[in-house]
């Protein structure tokens, strides 16, 4: 089974508020995009492509190996995605089977969390997901911010990425997908188009930074390996 990953790292990082793209912005003095690269190679991914804002080509090019393809995102992730997975054929390359889609901002996804996914691609699944169960106490307010309903969290879920497809399956929901859509992973995109999305365990390690709090959990994720050590 030949795997290659889509990094989405073309947004601004508008909540986190750096002096940079999100992606680019250092964590232990290494940029995000870096960090979140490593980790899908590790998890067993053959081919990265990575897609970043157009006008910063030259400053992700030197935060990352010489092997990993970089692509023009889009104005939306959804475009972005897209753009990534155009990428991935072409004359001269060999499609692969199957495609994790990822955000650059989850630059500590555990090697294991890959590798689950990738797991469940090769036992036959045309979709899966990484989840985590929902702790708090959830409900629905109002336009006055009243509760008008508890919701009962034993079937919710919190998805994460890497998210895992068959790569026709995926190609063909994007196809499908009006052009001005816009969803907020791709998941939503299969799931639009009547294909099944199955789930396995995701990691508390692989939280997403968006907004500074988030960086500087990471910071102390990263200090308490190196205390383990
Ligand atoms: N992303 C992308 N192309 C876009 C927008 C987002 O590739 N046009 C990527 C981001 O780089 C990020 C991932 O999608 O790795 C998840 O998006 P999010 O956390 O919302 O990042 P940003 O859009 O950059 O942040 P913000 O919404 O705070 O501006
Ligand atoms: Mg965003």
């Amino acid at each position: 089974m030949h795997a290659a990953a889509i990094v989405a790292a073309a947004g601004s990082g508008s909540r986190l508020g750096a002096d940079r793209p999100k992606a680019l912005v250092p964590l232990a003095g290494r940029p995000l995009v870096a960090w979140a690269v490593e980790g899908l190679l590790a998890g067993g991914v053959a081919e990265v492509v990575v897609t970043v804002p157009a006008a910063e080509r030259a400053a992700f090019a030197a935060a990352l190996p010489g092997t990993i393809r970089l692509v023009d995102g889009g104005p939306t992730r959804t475009a972005s995605v897209r753009a990534g997975l155009a990428a991935l054929t072409g004359p001269g390359r060999t499609a692969p089977d199957v495609v994790l889609v990822h955000d650059a901002a989850r630059p500590l996804t555990p090697p294991e969390a890959v590798a689950r996914v990738l797991a469940a691609l090769a036992a036959g699944a045309q979709a899966v997901v990484p989840v985590l169960p929902v702790v708090d106490t959830t409900v629905v307010v109002d336009d006055d911010g009243v509760v008008t309903a508890a919701v009962p969290r034993a079937p919710l879920r919190r998805v994460q990425t890497p998210q895992g497809f068959d790569r026709a399956t995926l190609v063909a929901a994007y196809a499908a997908l009006d052009d001005a859509a816009e969803l907020t992973d791709d998941a939503a995109v299969v799931r639009s188009a009547g294909i099944p999305v199955g789930t396995v365990p995701g990691d508390e390690r692989a939280a997403k930074i968006t907004v500074p709090h988030d960086l500087a959990l990471a910071g102390l994720q990263l200090a308490d390996l190196q205390v383990a050590r």
